[in-house]
């Protein structure tokens, strides 16, 4: 058997290694450190994490697997965030949790590891911290929920919560029937089942090389997950003993493959950010333009809500993301590994689609250009994103009086006011939402169209702001501006009735106001008028450190990665 790392902890005779091993030895016998892989199971399970709160029953099934292949599997619960639960917004915390499982990694006796994660933030954090550890990793994602139905129509959690509470705002759907659809929302375990962050993440992790090959979009309660779960600690003991490691499987080729996933599945604008921030850590030079130059040609295959119809058991039964790719595999990096030291290209061979409504061939997509459209302009010199396939393809073109708001609050406090001076044609803009100015960027660029224009019909506009979107919403929503308001942006310069120009084909977003008027301008004061600056704590750190959203929004001090080696023994 190979060195092991963990060895440097354990092979000794001297007092150091008695202490690391006698501590150690609570059920675990002599033999558990000969040289066999010790193996940390990272684990994001969480009650107040409810999409990941069954994750200790697929540890377990993880840990049959790495005692099967001769390894010693070691639980380590990790930071875990609910993306509904945690105020501001669990994005506040992403690099956080990174940061955290990035350095117990490093820090513990392990030789590989086996990331548990699920809920929106859970995937990037731990893909994030295994890139800047550079051990041997290998991701189970804990899977979609099963679909819900209320009066015999399936909800799809998320969009359909933005869907039903627009009907209440325009009057079309009575209150206790909005809150009696709350309990057919969430029917089982496992994360949102749209095509939102979590699933998208899932695929894209899976497309990355990180996931077994056809494991992603498992739902939660399918026996398979456990059955592969089982087949990922056998493998993370195997990626020890050939010293596979992140850096071997996360190369520009596999961020080629994951950006034209992301296209092809109608993914989440998250990933952008999420894909920008794993890249950061091991040095790749992925960037903003990337995402526009390798996916915008990608067809929309996957008719997934928010984009499409389906949810995610639909994608599953279909033939998930591998019947996906094979679709486009002219258009995947052949080199790119996995985590079965195998390329991805090779395990599309066998893949099928099985209900061609759900998985559309490439003959007949859903849309012929799919992806994230990146925008340049005098009101985003730095870029901002559109997620095209989900918005108003008349809308794509637009030009509109804005009305600006300064913070969510105001935006909350005045958007249903009668007397708002808005129409159809008018663009919402939203401030004071980016890293630095909420802080975090929260998924609030979508916001909720006036009521009196909802009353009307209206059901889009085009809306602009420096925060993030959730994956599960729609709409015309220019996001991630960057730099944001808080940061020196154009964006803090905007005054209501000013004319913004929107033109996705020509990749512009600008401000028709002329340079020597703008240059005259200062900043509004009131976008940071809700938002007082922390004097300790994390929100301290992040905001000093936290990058803008074109390059992932990570901490600049966490960019590169700085690898297992600990130089230092504890006692
Ligand atoms: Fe956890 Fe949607 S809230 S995945």
């Amino acid at each position: 058997m190979p060195e092991q790392r963990s060895s440097q902890w354990y092979a000794s005779d001297d007092k150091n290694s008695y202490i690391h091993r006698a501590w150690m030895r609570r059920g675990l016998p002599a033999h558990a450190f000969d040289g066999r892989p010790h193996i940390a199971i990272a684990n994001t399970a969480s009650d107040l994490t409810p999409c990941n709160s069954h994750l200790g029953e697929v540890a377990d099934a993880v840990k049959n697997g790495v005692y099967e292949a001769g390894g010693i599997p070691l639980n380590l619960p990790v930071v875990s965030l609910g993306e509904t639960q945690v105020r501001p917004t669990a994005m506040l915390w992403r690099n956080m949790a990174a940061m955290a499982t990035e350095e117990m990694l490093r820090a513990n006796p392990i030789d590989g590891v086996v990331l548990l994660g699920g809920c929106d933030k859970t995937i990037p954090s731990l893909l994030m911290a295994a890139a800047s550890v550079n051990l041997p990793a290998v991701v189970v994602p804990g899977g979609p929920m099963l679909t819900g139905t209320f009066q015999g129509v399936a909800l799809g959690c998320g969009t359909d919560v933005f869907r039903l509470s627009e009907e209440v705002r325009a009057g079309t759907l009575d209150r206790e029937q909005f809150i009696r659809s709350e309990s057919s929302m969430i029917r089982s375990r496992g994360h949102c089942n749209t095509m939102g962050t979590a699933s998208t993440m899932a695929l894209v992790a899976e497309a990355l090389g990180t996931i077994i090959p056809g494991l992603a979009g498992t739902p939660a309660p399918d026996a398979r997950l456990l059955e592969n779960a089982h087949a990922t600690g056998r493998l993370a003991v195997e990626l020890v003993a050939e010293q596979r490691r992140p850096s071997d499987i996360l190369t520009r080729g596999s961020f080629q493959n994951a950006i034209v996933a992301l296209a092809a599945i109608g993914g989440s604008t998250n990933a952008v950010v999420h894909l920008l921030a794993i890249a950061g850590r091991l040095g790749i030079d992925l960037t903003l333009d990337d995402f526009d130059r390798i996916g915008s040609n990608v067809p929309l295959l996957v008719n997934l809500q928010p984009a499409g119809r389906y949810l995610m058991d639909d994608l599953q039964r279909a033939g998930g993301l591998l019947a996906v790719l094979r679709e486009v595999r002219d258009l995947l990096d052949p080199t790119a590994l996995t985590v079965t030291g195998r390329p991805l290209v090779d395990h599309l061979d066998d893949a099928r689609i099985w209900d061609e409504e759900v998985i559309r061939v490439r003959e007949s997509p859903m849309q012929a250009e799919a992806g994230i459209a990146v925008l340049y302009g005098n009101l985003a010199p730095d870029g901002a994103i559109i997620k095209p396939a989900a918005a108003t393809p008349r809308l794509l073109k637009h030009r509109g009086r804005a009305m600006v708001f300064d913070t969510v609050e105001d935006m909350h406090a005045r958007i249903d006011d009668p007397a708002l001076d808005v129409d159809e044609n008018s663009v919402l803009v939203l401030r004071g939402c980016g890293p630095k100015g909420y802080p975090g960027m929260p998924e609030v660029s979508n916001m909720p169209l006036p009521k009196k224009l909802l009353e009307q019909g209206v059901r889009d506009m085009v809306r602009v702001c420096d925060g993030r979107m959730s994956g599960t919403a729609y709409g015309t929503v220019v996001l991630h501006v960057a730099p944001e308001a808080a940061a020196g942006g154009p964006l803090a310069l905007v005054q209501t009735g000013d004319y913004v120009v929107l033109d996705v084909e020509a990749r512009r977003l600008d401000l028709d106001v002329p340079a020597a008027e703008l240059a005259l301008r200062v900043p509004n004061d009131a976008t940071l008028a809700g938002f007082a600056a922390p004097q300790r704590g994390w929100e301290r750190l992040y905001i000093d450190h936290v990058l803008q959203a074109d390059t992932g929004a990570d901490l600049d001090f966490l960019l590169g990665a700085s690898g297992p080696d600990v130089s230092r023994e504890s006692h």
